[in-house]
């Protein structure tokens, strides 16, 4: 079988395609071949020698990708889960079945320190995969994995959200996309910031409420405001980080609930704060989900038969391409390779 591989000196032009014997699933372990694979900013930040480094664990050379579509093609003994022909997601972390994160759940990624699903046959454990509505596409489930848990487990697994809240989801990338498809199908007041009017306009046909250009309107946390009449938002999907949580912290009403996702926005000129004192918001680290809150979503996405936005197709082999895309900030939503 071939693999994606890349080791120093990193970045997306050292991404090669190599070949490896074909894996043998042992106890437990299921044989996927894979059918698609999204592309995430950690991904990115991976291949660019940017994440994870300077563990002592760090395996080099890398298999990119923790999100993936593929079919069972065999199971090793004790497998029970899944049969060969099953079609299948791989899982963000392949030991967190259920219950709150711990360290032993949080170290089992796929793509770091685990090796990925960037490859035509990976061996995973079998809680490590899960299946999938059948009415999505392969390129549609392979989105499902990190992005789209990420945005579910923040609007209601931390958030406790509710019919009629209002949620503000940052930029129109993959996790706050999705975070405005949830929200929205939950029957909740969306407001979407982006750098670009075409993309704010194509997030109103998902059903966005408010738009907000934070390329116009620096001071964005000012319109949130003012289309909650004063009150602020109940949620924010903050992907920013240190760029944005100065503003998402004027933006949040009195005990709101940020989710601390991302960091695409750099790092901001330092956080303060104080300003929680008075408005008593919560501020809550996300990392992706359990198996448990994954099969949660994929039967919310069944009821109401959200399309996850598969923005921009590459074969698997114009890797480097798929990534310069990304770096380019020009997709909405997902960004997706077939094998
Ligand atoms: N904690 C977790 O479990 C978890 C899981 C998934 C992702 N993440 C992190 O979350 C972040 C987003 O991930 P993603 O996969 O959605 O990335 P992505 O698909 O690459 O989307 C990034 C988007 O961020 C927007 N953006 C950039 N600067 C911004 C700013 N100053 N204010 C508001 N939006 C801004 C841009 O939207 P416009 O083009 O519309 O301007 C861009 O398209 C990354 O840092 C990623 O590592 C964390």
């Amino acid at each position: 079988m071939r693999a994606l591989s890349v080791s120093e000196p990193w970045g997306f032009d050292q991404i090669k395609v190599v070949e490896a014997p074909d894996p043998t699933p042992g106890p437990g372990e299921v044989l996927v071949r894979m059918r698609a694979v999204s592309l995430n900013y950690r991904d990115m930040l991976m291949v660019m020698g940017m994440y994870g480094r300077g563990s002592a664990t760090a395996p080099a050379p890398i298999t990119p990708f923790s999100d993936g579509c593929g079919v069972v093609e065999a199971v090793g003994p004790g497998v029970t889960r899944v049969k060969p022909g099953d079609r299948v997601a791989s899982l963000f972390f392949q030991a967190w079945n259920s219950g709150p994160p711990t360290l032993e759940k949080l170290s089992s990624a796929l793509g770091f320190p685990i090796p990925g699903v960037g490859r035509e046959l990976a061996v995973l454990s079998q809680d490590g995969v899960s299946k999938v509505p059948d009415f999505l596409t392969d390129q549609q489930v392979a989105t499902l994995p990190c992005a789209a848990l990420t945005a579910w487990r923040a609007l209601f697994e931390d958030g406790d959200l509710k019919p009629g809240d209002t949620v503000v989801l940052q930029g129109t990338g993959g996790v706050s996309i999705f975070g405005l498809q949830f929200a929205h199908a939950a029957g909740c007041r969306t407001l979407i910031t982006s750098s670009s009017d075409e993309k704010l306009q194509r997030a109103k046909a998902l059903g966005a409420d408010e738009l907000i250009n934070y390329r116009e309107v620096a001071e964005w946390a000012k319109p949130v405001r003012e289309a909650t009449g004063g009150v602020g938002t109940d949620l924010i999907i903050e992907v920013g980080g240190g760029g944005t949580i100065e503003q998402s912290m004027r933006a949040i009403k009195i005990g709101g609930h940020i989710a601390i996702i991302g960091v695409v926005a750099g790092p901001g000129s330092g956080f303060n704060p104080v300003g929680l004192i008075g408005n008593s918001a919560k501020l809550q680290g996300v990392s992706v989900g359990s198996r448990e809150m994954f099969e949660a979503m994929c039967r919310a996405i069944e009821l109401h038969r959200i399309q996850p936005v598969v923005d921009k197709v590459f074969p698997w082999t114009e890797v480097a391409a798929a990534f310069t895309a990304m770096q380019g900030g020009q997709h909405f939503g997902k960004i997706v390779l077939e094998l």
